[in-house]
Order: C-alpha cells, then structure tokens, then sequence
C-alpha cells in the first residue's frame, strides 16, 4: 500500500473553512543546522502536499498565515527572501492549482508589496476567479489590527452611520468579505497564540495546537486536527445540542 492510501477514513464533520497558522519554519531549518530560508523552502513545498489534501478531503476554503504585517521586522535578508519564494512559487504552481481547480485570493495589503510581485498576485487571482473546488486565502502583509484599522477607516470615508454598524457591515468591509469564518484554526510549532491573525473572523473558531512544525505537517496530521475538530461541541454561547 502507498503512504498515500494508508488512511482515507474521514469523519462525517468536516470544517467547511480551516486556517493554518503555517509556523516553525526557521526551527526546523536550525534543528538541521540549515538556514532559516532552507525552512521557508521546505514549508513552502509542504503547503502544495496540504492544498491537495485539503482538496481530496472536501474542504472548500483554506486560509494560510503566510506574512504578517509584523514579520517585516525580521532581518532584511529574511524578507527579502519570503518575497522571492512568493514569487517563485506563483511561477511554479499557478498552472497546476488552477488545472485542480484552486481559487486563489488575496488577504492583506496588496499595494504595500514590490510592483512586480502585485502584478503577479494580480494575475493569479484573476486567472483562478472561476474555479470553486478550493477557495485558497493568502494571508500576505496581513495584519488583524491592521484589517479591522482599515474596515473603520473604510466605513468612515463611506459615510457609513453609527446606527448602521452591525456584524454584517463589518464583515463586508474586511479582507475577508464573503468568505464564512474559520470552522477550524491550525497552528504548528507549538506556539499557543493569534499572531494578529483572524482576530475578528475567529471569535468562534475552534483551535488546534501541534507541537509539529510547519514542513512536517503532512497529510496525516491534518487527517488528525480534522478528527479532534469533529469530537468538539460547538455551543456558540449556547447550551449543547446533546443535551
Ligand atoms: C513561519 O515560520 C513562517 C513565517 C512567519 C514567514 P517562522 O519563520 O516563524 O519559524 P520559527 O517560528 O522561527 O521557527
Ligand atoms: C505568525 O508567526 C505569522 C506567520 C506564520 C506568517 P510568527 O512566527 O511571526 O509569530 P510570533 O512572532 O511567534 O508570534
Ligand atoms: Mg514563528
């Protein structure tokens, strides 16, 4: 049997929306004495074996954390290199996850970014407008802060009313308009917090913590964050609907 036919099993509740949080990168390069970009390179190759398996199982929106409106104050060298492996990677990838079917967005500041990687941001978005088999949200120069700063900033130029604020509004005017929140919120490497991301969009999300870093984070151990996800009582404020 091939590892990949090991486990179909899935349970019968599935998150419509997962979000990975995709971090470890830079300890599981210095844990074999690699540079922290040979890290972003290997994380880099295991988000395309987790879109596929996102994609076999049903999920119909993964969000990825990829860069945070704070990771622009790592070392110079450091971002520099994110830039040139998002590039690299549309390059690479853009054809296939478009054959499969893979919607890609947008979340973040886009006009913030060096034109050419804009454009081709720009480009991939429009060419995988019309597929619906995975909506994938990239979370590039995102920032929670910074998206509920400028969907008030947004109303205010708007003329939008105290009276007329309601969740729904707000919602519309985030990055993440039109996409449903996050059913479940993965994050690697053992770290147990938001990192500024989704802050609004999880206030009901369901949490998972590995200790796994992110180029680890196969397919199997998205199998189990989806398991653990299906043994959770969702109450939203309310009483158990097993009770
Ligand atoms: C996550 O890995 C990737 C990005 C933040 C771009 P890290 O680079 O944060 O890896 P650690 O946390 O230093 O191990
Ligand atoms: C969060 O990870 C950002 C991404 C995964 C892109 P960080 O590694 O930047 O978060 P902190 O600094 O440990 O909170
Ligand atoms: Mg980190």
């Amino acid at each position: 049997m091939s590892d990949d036919t090991r486990f179909t099993g899935l349970p019968e509740h599935i998150p419509t929306h997962v979000a990975i949080i995709m971090d470890g990168n830079g300890r599981w390069a210095k844990a074999r004495g690699l540079p922290r970009l040979a890290g972003h390179k290997a994380g880099t190759e295991n988000l395309r074996r987790v879109i596929r398996a996102c994609v076999e199982f049903g999920i119909k929106y993964l969000t990825i954390y990829a860069f945070s409106t704070e990771n622009w104050g790592r070392p110079a060298d450091e971002v520099a290199g994110l830039m040139n492996i998002i590039k690299e990677v549309i390059d690479k990838e853009l054809d296939e996850l478009n054959r499969e079917g893979v919607q890609l967005r947008h979340i973040g500041h886009l006009e913030r970014l060096e034109p050419t990687l804009q454009q081709k941001v720009r480009h991939a978005v429009e060419l995988t407008a019309h597929n619906d088999r995975l909506i994938l949200d990239i979370a590039f120069n995102y920032g929670g802060r910074d998206e509920i700063l400028c969907a008030a900033s947004k109303m205010l130029q708007d003329g939008i009313q105290p009276d007329q604020v309601t969740p729904e509004l707000f919602d519309s005017y985030l990055f993440t308009s039109g996409i449903p929140d996050p059913d479940l919120i993965i994050r690697t490497s053992g770290e147990m917090r938001t990192s500024n991301f989704l802050i609004w969009q999880s206030a009901y999300s369901e949490w998972y913590f590995t200790p796994t870093y992110w180029p680890d984070f196969d397919r199997e151990e998205l199998r189990k964050a989806i398991f653990a996800y299906s043994e959770r009582d969702r109450r939203f404020g309310k009483v158990s609907s097993k009770d």
